[in-house]
């Protein structure tokens, strides 16, 4: 009997299917799992991994255990879990996952324990949840055995930077989100389908025609600005960077004050990484009938809390939406409780552009195998060459060729006589 903690192991059979269905979507982590299977580079290595609990990443677990180590799945986020997979990993695959969607605080940090708990030598986070726990509350203990880990997500990554800037990180960690392979695709085209996604199947309202408001033109913002403009929304962006904020008016955005968008925004969406950038000023100055919902790591960028001041009464009238009802009563509809929409109320992105930032997870891992011994408490990028390699292989099972350079052309790209 494995250990775990899941909502219900007969719901394996549908879990088995779906992640079936997302590795035919997977094909780099496919022949990183083959490779694995035979050269078993994570042999005998225990792994604690705090990620989303979807099918895609329920491939990325198959090819570590493939890969030979040993290793235990707790969820990134209490809503992100999908009940169906933890089941089959644990039934089907044999992996101890300790994650239930809905779970209560408490509950997720028991299973943060519990995966801290199985001793690891390597860690996977994403949103650093996981790796803060250990340097806080078992430096002496369980942190001294790791000897690495990896990093998903730009929120996880700017927590370890301060780490590391504060002298307070204790461990190598790669930074998955930073490969190209990664942010490129997954924050952009992922994020900004998914988002929507998340959005209609919660509402099932009709986008276009709606002023939607997009706050942050990161990676993830320029996805889902573009995506809700393909279904004929009125974008508006918001932003506090003002190189992001030229590119999103090229872009053909609005650009303003989120002030000044409030009173007639009809959606906003925060993907950010930020606090507060909802904040009370703005709910006051909501319309009525306003959706408010985050697809950032973090529910902490709408201030919740002061739209539960501001309300008289609040209500769930659909899954994943509440409805606050303010004092004059206007009505302003939060979705998922501000916690990222698109993996709460959808299924997160689809398979084919999370199996490239899984093959940089995998790769991540096995390099961390092989270079910890030299690597320093930093956070480091995977090498430039395992990105193209990732690409090269994603590019073939498309169906893709490029041009590759010719001698000459190498010789005059590295050259500053020539061309003169
Ligand atoms: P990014 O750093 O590329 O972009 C964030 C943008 O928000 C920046 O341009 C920044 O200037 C802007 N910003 C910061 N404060 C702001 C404010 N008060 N008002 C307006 N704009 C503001 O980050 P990226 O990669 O786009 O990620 C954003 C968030 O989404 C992070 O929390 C990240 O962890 C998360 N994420 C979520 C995913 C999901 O599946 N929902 C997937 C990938 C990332």
């Amino acid at each position: 009997m494995l250990n775990c903690d899941i909502k219900d192991k007969s719901l394996a059979p549908k879990g088995k299917l779906r992640i079936e269905w997302a590795d035919n979507q997977m094909p780099v982590l496919k022949l990183i799992r083959e490779r694995f299977a035979k050269e078993k580079p994570l042999a005998g290595k225990k792994m604690s991994c705090c990620l989303h609990v979807t099918t895609e990443t329920a491939n990325l677990m198959r090819t570590l255990k493939e890969g030979g180590a040993d290793i235990v799945l707790c969820a990134s986020n209490p809503l992100s879990t999908q009940d169906d997979v933890a089941a089959s990993l644990v039934v089907d695959y044999g992996i101890p996952v300790f994650a239930i969607k809905g779970e209560d605080r408490d509950t997720y940090y028991k299973h943060l324990i519990a995966a801290i708990e199985h001793g690891p030598d390597m860690t996977q986070d994403d949103g650093c949840d996981l790796v803060g726990l250990l340097h806080q509350n078992y430096r002496d203990t369980y942190l001294k055995n790791v000897i690495g880990g990896t990093e998903e997500t730009t929120t996880g990554v700017i927590r370890l930077k301060s780490m590391e800037k504060d002298g307070a990180l204790q461990i190598p960690i790669i930074a998955v989100n930073e490969s190209e392979t990664k942010h490129f695709f997954d924050n952009r085209y992922g994020t900004g389908q998914s988002t929507l996604d998340g959005l209609l199947r919660a509402t099932n309202i009709l986008l276009c025609g709606k002023n939607f408001v997009v706050c942050g033109y990161g990676w993830c913002g320029k996805g889902l600005a573009m995506r809700a403009k393909g279904m004929g929304a009125n974008v508006i962006v918001t932003e506090v960077d003002p190189v992001k904020a030229i590119e999103a008016v090229m872009d053909g955005f609005r650009v303003m004050k989120l002030d000044e968008a409030m009173p007639s925004a009809d959606i906003v969406i925060t993907v950010t990484g930020d606090l507060n950038v909802v904040d009370r000023r703005h709910i006051e100055a909501a319309k009525d009938g306003i959706i408010i919902a985050n697809s950032g790591h973090f529910n902490d960028e709408i201030n919740i809390a002061a739209m539960e001041e501001l309300a008289k009464s609040k209500r769930t009238v659909r899954d994943f939406v509440d409805e606050y009802t303010l004092k004059d009563g206007r009505r302003v509809y939060l979705l998922a409780e501000g916690r990222l929409l698109n993996l709460a109320a959808a299924e997160g992105h689809p398979a084919i552009v999370m199996d490239m930032s899984f093959a940089n997870q995998a790769l991540g891992a096995e390099y961390i195998v092989k270079n910890a011994a030299k690597m320093e408490k930093k956070v480091y990028i995977l090498p430039k060459e395992i990105d193209n390699e990732i690409a090269k292989i994603k590019l073939k099972s498309m169906g893709i060729e490029i041009d590759v350079l010719t001698e000459e052309q190498k010789r005059y790209l590295a050259s500053w006589q020539s061309g003169t």
